[in-house]
């Protein structure tokens, strides 16, 4: 896609860049909806700009930095608050604001109060789950100011009337923009008065029985993968994991809302586990499944990108049900980045288990990039796999 007129933005999108997510041709860190929302909420940018003394403006769910930056290259904004659910975004962004010369326009925050507290002006890329956006509209018609403006913006394939349902729930007025380049803002304003808020829903929770004494209770907020249900290429993984070698310690990797670790915590009694996720609602949230659970005293729960805090050759077994999207991506390079890094960290005769779409094939990726690879288990949608490091 051709950057739109740089030269009067002031701002080339397309020296943005996606590290540490993948990089490939097929995939750039901006699209036509960031352009469409910088443009579309363009007056009122110049109008908090115009204003420093009020709080300034917030941005949520940013890829990789065109809103963020984008808004303070073209309005001279500055104290923006920006929420951004992967840590690889946050890292992108922090990238991308040194290369370009705008560190500090901006303040990471987690999805809190503080991060709308009196905002006026939100910009906000439409994440893919209706309970996300659910979670992040109640947030904002909660704590920004009354004539809060919500631009909400997305590509029209991901986008469905029920988006603008969930925004109408929590604000008096719902818009819908012009599409333009298969792109599409709602904006949002009069966030409704407290009494006339749905009850808070997050973080909600489901119980699964999977064949232990007692059910598994999963907790989940807005952002994690697949809420409080139970994924079903991990129900069918879980069992055989029954298999897996004696290790003091497990590694949940891209741990979600925390299944595969509270279960092998229940049905381990001497294992102490390490739930690790890249997104801030799955952290949260595996923490919260771990002590529904009763096994958070022999979990520690870390937010990171793959394995980055872990030390080569230290770990003796790896679980992971691979992430097939990149945002609204779908690429396998996220899974093959996952697969290498859990082939570094583990120690000689460690092991990585996975549960994969068989139609995905990844058994020779799974040999190269850990070591010999064998088929536990298979049926006619998923297939299970444990790669022993050499
Ligand atoms: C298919 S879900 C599996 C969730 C959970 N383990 C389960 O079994 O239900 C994949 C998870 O990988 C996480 N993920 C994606 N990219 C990651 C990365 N670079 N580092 C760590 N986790 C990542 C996603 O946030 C998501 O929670």
């Amino acid at each position: 896609m051709t950057d739109p007129a740089p030269g009067r933005t002031g701002f080339e999108f397309s020296r943005l860049r996606r590290r540490p997510d993948v990089e490939a041709p097929n995939l750039q860190a901006w699209d036509a909806a960031d352009a469409l929302l910088l443009d579309t909420a363009a007056a009122d940018l110049s109008a908090a700009a115009s204003e420093p003394a009020r709080p300034g403006i917030t941005v949520i769910g940013d890829s990789y930095g065109a809103l963020t930056l984008g808004a303070a290259a073209r309005h001279g904004l500055r104290g923006i608050r920006v929420h951004q659910d992967p840590l690889s975004g946050e890292q992108a962004l922090d990238a991308n604001a040194s290369d370009l010369g705008l560190p500090g326009v901006f303040t990471h925050q987690p999805l809190a109060a503080p991060l709308v507290e009196g905002a006026r002006v939100v910009l906000l890329r439409l994440p893919r789950s209706l309970a996300a956006l659910e979670e992040i509209a109640a947030l904002i018609a909660a704590s920004a100011a009354p004539d809060v403006t919500v631009y909400a913006g997305g590509r029209v394939k991901h986008m469905t009337t029920a988006m603008n349902e969930v925004l109408a729930r929590y604000f008096g007025a719902v818009t819908a923009g012009l599409g333009r380049q298969k792109s599409r803002v709602l904006t949002a304003r009069s966030p409704l008065p407290p009494g006339q808020l749905p009850e808070p829903a997050f973080p909600v929770s489901q119980q699964h029985d999977v064949g232990l004494a007692q059910p598994l209770e999963l907790r989940a907020y807005g952002a994690a993968f697949g809420g409080a249900a139970l994924d079903p290429g991990t129900r069918f993984l879980l069992p055989y994991l029954a298999e897996a070698r004696l290790a003091r310690r497990a590694v949940d990797l891209g741990c979600g809302t925390g299944t595969i670790a509270a279960y092998l915590a229940l049905t381990r009694p001497d294992l102490r586990v390490l739930a690790t996720d890249q997104s801030a609602a799955a952290a949260a949230s595996a923490a919260l499944t771990l002590a529904a659970n009763g096994v958070a005293d022999r979990a520690v729960v870390t937010r990171a990108d793959a394995l980055d805090p872990l030390p080569d050759s230290s770990e003796e077994l790896v679980v992971l049900n691979p992430p097939f999207h990149i945002g609204a991506a779908v690429h396998a390079g996220i899974a093959l980045k996952l697969f290498a890094d859990a082939g570094r960290v583990l120690a000689p005769g460690g092991e990585l288990w996975t549960v994969w779409n068989s139609h995905l094939l990844y058994k020779p990726a799974l040999t190269r990039l850990v070591g010999p690879t064998r088929e536990v288990a298979r049926n006619p949608k998923f297939t299970v796999t444990v790669s022993t490091r050499r």
